[in-house]
């Protein structure tokens, strides 16, 4: 008997993976990788609720699935898929939008915001988002859901619904934890250490991607805004100083340091050379994951046999809990 906890994630092919999606989220699954039985996804069904070009989606969607490798997700040990291949989680999802509230819906940070971003298309798969993130979650009863800070409200909306589920039909849904890392649970746009930093944001000149090449990271960095006062120290403290504390979380993340060994290694030292430590390390950090990526991307086949045999397996387990949804509200059996 498999004894594992469970862990599940997923991440919207809805732009290029950044270094929020790595520090915030991909890193702190493959550290995992051996401990839990994993299942991560390329949330593709997600995307859409933001109109898409196909053949971008079709693309990011496959690198994606290279990247996470890259990152050191092995496919022998975790389920890797595709969420629009396996149909379940649509169908709970239809059960689970019953099972959530217009008012709870409304509160949502992220549907606020993206309502504001995209006023010409605030669709209802933007607004009932929760309730198939909900269905992603719980089809394969988790015990943590490893994501940055921005996704906690959805998992607390998942928790309620369970609370609201299991209330009427017994004990269906295990009850997920969400799980958000210590550093980088929330990396800021190097240009607006006020916004987060945001795979969708076009101008992208505050964006770290993963695929960047070395000089065009460094060169972010340089830019990257850190104060307006003339301390040019570098001191931890959020509040007056969104973007050295951004950096030094971001420097945090790459090299395991405290903030206050952080403070130390860079007393009197100004901020432009801090800048460069940070992008070094940045690049150090993810050259080997670009270099496996495009190693990855190229090699069609394998990536193709990777989603086939996740969906499979995924599936598997997914139906397992469908069916005893469908039984428990009343469908008839098919
Ligand atoms: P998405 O695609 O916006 O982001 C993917 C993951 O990366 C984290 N993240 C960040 N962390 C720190 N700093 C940042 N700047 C940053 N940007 C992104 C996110 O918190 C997330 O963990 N709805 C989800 C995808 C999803 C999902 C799920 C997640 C769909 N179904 C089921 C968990 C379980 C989303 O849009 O994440």
């Amino acid at each position: 008997m498999d004894e594992k906890k469970v862990m599940l994630s997923g991440i919207k092919p809805s732009g290029d993976l950044t270094l929020g999606s790595y520090l915030g989220a991909i890193k702190n699954w493959a550290e995992r990788a051996e401990q839990f039985d994993c299942y991560y996804f390329m949330a593709d069904l997600h995307a859409i609720t933001v109109r898409q070009k196909p053949a971008d989606l079709r693309r990011r969607t496959v690198e994606q699935l290279a990247q996470y490798i890259a990152c050191g997700l092995d496919p022998e040990k975790n389920t890797l898929f595709i969420q629009s291949h396996v149909s379940a989680h649509a169908e709970l999802g239809w059960v689970l939008n019953c099972f959530a509230m217009f008012g709870e819906l409304s509160r949502m940070t992220q549907f606020k915001d993206k309502s504001r971003k995209n006023e010409d298309n605030i669709n209802g798969g933007l607004f009932t988002y929760p309730c198939l993130m909900a269905a992603d979650i719980l089809l394969y009863q988790p015990d943590y859901v490893p994501v940055g800070e921005d996704q906690k409200q959805h998992v607390e909306l998942a928790r309620n619904i369970v609370q609201r589920f299991n209330g009427i039909y017994g004990d269906v849904f295990k009850m997920p934890e969400p799980y958000i890392p210590k550093v980088g649970a929330r990396v800021m746009d190097l240009l607006d250490p006020m916004s987060k930093m945001s795979k969708s944001d076009e101008a992208g000149a505050g964006v770290v991607y993963l695929m960047d090449k070395p000089e065009d990271i460094m060169r972010k960095f340089k830019r990257a805004v850190t104060d307006s006062d003339t301390e040019n120290c570098v001191r931890y403290a959020p509040e007056e100083k969104p973007g050295v504390a951004n950096l030094m979380s971001i420097y945090s993340g790459c090299t395991g340091k405290s903030y206050a060994e952080i403070e130390s290694e860079f007393a009197g030292r100004g901020y432009g050379d801090f800048k460069k430590y940070v992008g070094e390390a940045v690049v150090e950090m993810l050259r080997p994951i670009r270099e496996e990526s495009l190693r990855l991307i190229a090699d069609k086949a394998y990536l193709e046999s990777v989603y086939r045999a996740g969906a499979e397996k995924a599936s598997r387990t997914a139906y397992r809990t469908l069916r005893k949804v469908y039984k428990k509200v009343g469908f008839v059996e098919r």
